[in-house]
């Protein structure tokens, strides 16, 4: 295939100065023969011993069969992620907040913005308010499903109320989140339909919530229009999707896997940002970001896809010590879990709040949880993944 040299080359950027970090000179051993792919049977039900031989001895390669170059080490993944000349796919134009061009900036301070400040205030509420309704629903049962009655629906929950949407409308915002990020294809109609009459509305009444700031929103002195508003609530739907919903999954399992480390966390609720970070260090839901190369970067060629490895680069063992071992009280988990650079997520503080809201109430209302007897569910999926069952003994 034209533009695809041999996997393991040697190569430098075209601009020396820019030596990217990622640059093979590092692929010293040609201990394994033909490079692994991520396709391979057995990855999806456990990546890590590939992603260790990548770490090794490919840390730039091409995987022929599933069509990228992957990176894998810590380092390469951070700064691949950041490179100006790795483009983040453009999901078509339903999704302002991901564009690489000049309105990119202008749409972020404009989410982030709405995000933060009274609005997150109403949102830890709301997120809170949530999350005792469904503890409370499992408190009277032997037996329940994590996953499916509280991990996806308090991130739908939390969407909702930060768009100031009506709380009875989120099974319906939730069926569409579900979908996952940015491809809400098939639902797009049904959703500008559902927004529009909430958007004439937060014209006229403005509140606290994020569609309220983007219909008062003046970016150049003029309002958006609907459809802008539209796409940019489209795009924090299709954020939140499963991606807050598998990183809790994560976390929740995580934690009823350390009962010591839980107990302090019971004691000390000061410390649940930290093990939050550090699961979605061991366990980032989202394993794979893909980006595209704007023009040729040493063996890779323009317009090729590059896949950056998140799930590897949480458990390099030249960025953290026993990077395999959960330890909610770990110093420095990083975040790259959320990306970095220009695209880093936006929803990050949302997604914070509504695993320390979550969990506050899960500890709250249902003092013995614990895990089910038997055999617990393994983390699946290879793009994205989590445990897709969690069962445990409410009480
Ligand atoms: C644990 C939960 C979450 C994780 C792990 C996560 C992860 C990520 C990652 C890795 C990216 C960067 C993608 C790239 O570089 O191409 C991203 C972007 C983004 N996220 Fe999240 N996300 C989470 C929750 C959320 C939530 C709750 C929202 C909604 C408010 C959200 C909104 C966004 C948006 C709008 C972007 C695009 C930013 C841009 O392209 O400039 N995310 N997220």
């Amino acid at each position: 295939m034209p533009g695809c040299p041999s996997p393991v080359t040697a190569y430098a950027p075209s601009c020396p100065s820019s030596d990217a970090p990622y640059a093979p000179a590092r692929v010293a051993s040609a201990r394994v023969s033909a490079p692994p792919s991520l396709l391979d049977p057995g990855v999806e039900r456990d990546p890590h011993p590939l992603y260790r031989t990548l770490r090794g001895d490919f840390p730039l390669v091409y995987d022929e069969p599933f069509g990228a170059w992957l990176i894998s080490r810590y380092a390469d993944v951070r700064a691949a992620l950041a490179d100006p000349r790795l483009a983040a796919p453009s999901p078509g134009p339903a999704a302002p907040a991901r564009r690489e061009d000049g309105t990119h900036g202008a749409y972020r301070a404009l989410v982030s913005s709405a995000l933060g400040g009274r609005a997150a205030a109403a949102l830890a509420a709301g997120v809170e308010r949530t999350a005792y309704v469904l503890a409370r629903r499992l408190a009277s049962r032997q037996e329940a499903d994590l996953v499916a009655e509280f991990c996806q629906w308090l991130p739908a929950a939390a969407v909702v109320a930060a768009l100031g949407l009506p709380y009875e409308d989120t099974a319906r915002v939730h069926a569409w989140c579900r979908t996952g990020l940015d491809h809400l294809g098939g639902h797009r109609p049904a959703l500008d339909a559902y927004l529009r009459p909430h958007i004439v509305r937060r014209r006229a009444h403005p509140g606290d919530d994020l569609l309220s700031a983007l219909c008062t929103a003046r970016p150049g002195g003029r309002p958006l229009p609907d459809e802008a508003v539209t796409d940019l609530a489209v795009t924090v739907l299709g954020a939140v999707g499963e991606t807050t919903a598998r990183a809790l999954a994560s976390f929740l399992a995580n934690l009823l896997d350390h009962a010591g480390q839980l107990e302090l966390i019971r004691a000390r609720p000061e410390l649940t940002g930290g093990a939050w970070a550090e699961s979605l260090r061991r366990d980032p839901p989202l394993q794979i970001v893909p980006r595209r190369a704007l023009e040729p970067i040493g063996p890779i060629p323009e317009g090729a896809t590059v896949a950056c490895l998140l799930g590897s680069a949480g458990r390099d063992p030249a960025r953290f010590a026993d990077p395999d071992r959960y330890d909610a009280f770990r110093p420095d988990p990083g975040e790259l879990a959320y990306g970095s650079g220009r695209h880093f997520c936006l929803g990050a503080p949302l997604a914070r709040l509504t695993a320390e809201g979550g969990l506050r109430a899960l500890l709250a209302v249902l003092p013995d949880l614990r895990r089910a007897p038997g055999p617990r569910p393994r983390a699946e999926g290879l793009i994205s993944r989590s445990p897709r069952t969690l069962p445990v003994c409410p009480r």
